[in-house]
């Protein structure tokens, strides 16, 4: 008896934690979707992705040779631009995006954030990028961010689910592999590519450019 009362609680528990979020979830199993005033829960927070998929031909390639990827999302001083950067480390090598995003009023585009400009840095070198970015940003706890971005690639429209830990959350192993088939469900759901996914190996190092990591040694004394 005691033990019925106490799922029947859970179950009301649950639902009134389903009932009190604030937007309806998007289906196939995608958590709350951000709005832009909920935004800066995402903010100043380092991601670690811990898995991904692409709906296109060379991110199905990109996440099979993803050794790593780390995001940063920061709010200008006018409160409306989000600055980012976002480290890779693809077959070893270092690939960075830097660039600026604005959080769209509804009215305007239902996007959680749209791509201004962006630059890439691939071995050193420098150069413009735009993939007419697009980003629907959710969450379903503080220390998670689920994200699928739409770009064209190349030419080619294409779609990527980007699964993140904020950074110390993301090495529990443990945890992370039992999320990993519902996130796969997720993506299928969405209509990605299964067959070839990203799991973060919890070993891979981050790209992370010297400046920074002295300043890090140094802070760190
Ligand atoms: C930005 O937001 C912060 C905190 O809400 C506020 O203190 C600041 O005045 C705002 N700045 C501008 C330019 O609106
Ligand atoms: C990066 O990932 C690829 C594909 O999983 C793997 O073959 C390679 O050894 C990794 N490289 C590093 C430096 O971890
Ligand atoms: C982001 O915007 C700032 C101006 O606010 C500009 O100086 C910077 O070059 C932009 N970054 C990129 C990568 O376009
Ligand atoms: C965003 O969604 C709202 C509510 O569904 C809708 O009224 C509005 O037209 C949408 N905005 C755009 C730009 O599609």
């Amino acid at each position: 008896m005691w033990v019925l009362h106490k799922t029947g609680l859970l179950v009301l528990v649950l639902v009134l934690m389903v009932l009190g979020s604030n937007a309806a979830p998007e289906g196939c199993g995608l958590p709350e979707r951000l709005t832009k005033p909920h935004l800066r829960k995402v903010l100043e927070v380092r991601w670690v992705l811990v898995q991904a998929f692409a709906d296109y031909p060379a991110g199905v390639e990109l996440v099979s040779r993803l050794n790593s990827s780390l995001l940063e999302v920061d709010l200008k001083d006018d409160n409306e631009t989000v600055q980012f950067t976002e480290r890779n480390t693809v077959s070893g090598m270092c690939l960075i995006f830097r660039g600026n995003l604005s959080a769209p009023d509804p009215e305007t585009s239902n996007h959680t954030l749209l791509l201004l400009s962006s630059v890439q840095e691939f071995d050193s070198k420098v150069s413009p990028y735009d993939d007419q970015g697009r980003a629907d940003v959710y969450q379903s706890c503080p220390e998670c961010l689920t994200m699928v971005y739409h770009g064209v690639f190349e030419g080619t429209p294409g779609r990527m689910l980007l699964i993140y830990r904020s950074e110390g959350k993301h090495l529990d192993v443990e945890q992370l592999k039992a999320a990993r088939s519902a996130n796969a469900q997720t993506a299928e759901c969405l209509k990605f590519n299964i067959l070839s996914q990203f799991n973060y190996d919890g070993i891979a190092e981050f790209c992370l450019d010297k400046k920074e990591e002295e300043k890090e040694a140094s802070d760190g004394r």
